[in-house]
């Protein structure tokens, strides 16, 4: 995992969903819980959080939660038995989850009233300062390249504003993102002058939607604390970014990577797909189960 130090120390994950799309699978756990290949997609977002030079993991988590408590936890059982049993390998897998630097907060959100909602409850711990936003069910690869937050926080760095991960999507898929009106601002960026949350392919603004990535200035913590109730009855984070852009600049970043929507069954088998043809314990095995299954 490279470290680069950024100005952005705390990044944000809220975990308290429903996860309704992948039950019964999250009906005990999250849905970050659920691997790509061997490791939960919690544990790919938080690495990606490391590598963007982040220290502060703040989990906004649900009724499910101590699943990811305890894989963020040290594993004194289970490291004393891998031990015991001279296998190295695995006991060093178990004990990288996460580096000696990185603090972990948890903040339980008393009801899943929203993704505004969970994280406006990490307004105590982040304060005034900017932060990142990952919402781990969307998995991103970057293929080798500069992880997502990363290329992000060093954005930051430059524009000093906020920033909100952008990718288009078919017109007939709006319904299910914040979808942006924005104006050519300069290479991958735009400049967002709209922002609304799941529109009808008709109404929506364009087709640009907003996907799992985000820096914030610690301002949209004011605007969410006076949000009513917005689309299908939650409190959105959508209305507090549209509120922020009428006080401050708000950028849309298109990102270098491939997304997979892991809350959805097909994104999660695309992704699981994806990483098994690169992982190197699986790579040529499932390549040549994929070739047979082609017949
Ligand atoms: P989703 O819109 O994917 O909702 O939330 P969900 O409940 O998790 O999943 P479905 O639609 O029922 O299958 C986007 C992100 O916001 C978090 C979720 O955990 C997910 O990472 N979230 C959502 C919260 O933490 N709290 C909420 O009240 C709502």
């Amino acid at each position: 995992m490279t470290q680069r130090t950024s100005q952005i120390r705390k990044a944000v994950f809220p975990v308290a969903g429903l996860g309704s799309r992948f039950l019964p699978a999250t009906k005990a756990q999250p849905k970050e819980m659920l691997p790509i290949v061997d490791k939960p997609l919690i544990q790919y977002a938080v690495e990606e959080a490391v590598a963007a030079g982040i220290t502060e993991m703040i989990f906004i988590t649900g009724r499910n939660k101590r699943a990811i408590e305890d894989h963020f936890d040290k594993a004194y059982e289970l490291e004393s038995e891998l031990e015991a049993h001279n296998k190295q390998e695995l006991l060093d897998v178990v004990r990288k989850v996460i580096p000696k630097n990185v603090t972990c907060i948890y903040i339980r959100q008393s009801a899943p009233l929203g993704l505004g909602h969970a994280v406006l409850c990490a307004r105590p711990v982040v304060g005034n300062e900017p932060f990142a936003v990952l919402l781990a069910d969307d998995f991103m690869d970057a293929d080798g390249g500069k992880p997502v937050l990363a290329q992000m926080t060093e954005l930051y760095e430059y524009e000093k504003c906020s920033l909100l991960a952008v990718q288009d999507v078919p017109r007939a898929n709006t319904r299910q993102y914040g979808i942006v009106s924005a104006t050519p601002y300069r290479s991958d960026l735009e400049l967002v002058s709209g922002i609304v949350e799941k529109p009808k392919p008709e109404e929506a603004p364009s087709t640009l939607a907003v996907v799992g990535r985000y820096v914030l200035s610690g301002a949209i913590f004011d605007h969410l604390e006076n949000l009513g109730v917005g689309s299908g009855g939650e409190i959105q984070l959508t209305d507090g970014i549209a509120a922020l852009m009428n006080a401050e600049r708000v950028l849309a970043y298109r990102y270098a990577g491939q997304r997979y929507d892991c809350g959805s069954k097909l994104g999660y088998l695309q992704a699981t797909a994806a990483i098994g043809l690169k992982h190197p314990e699986t790579a040529a095995g499932f390549r040549e189960f994929l070739d047979q299954l082609k017949g």
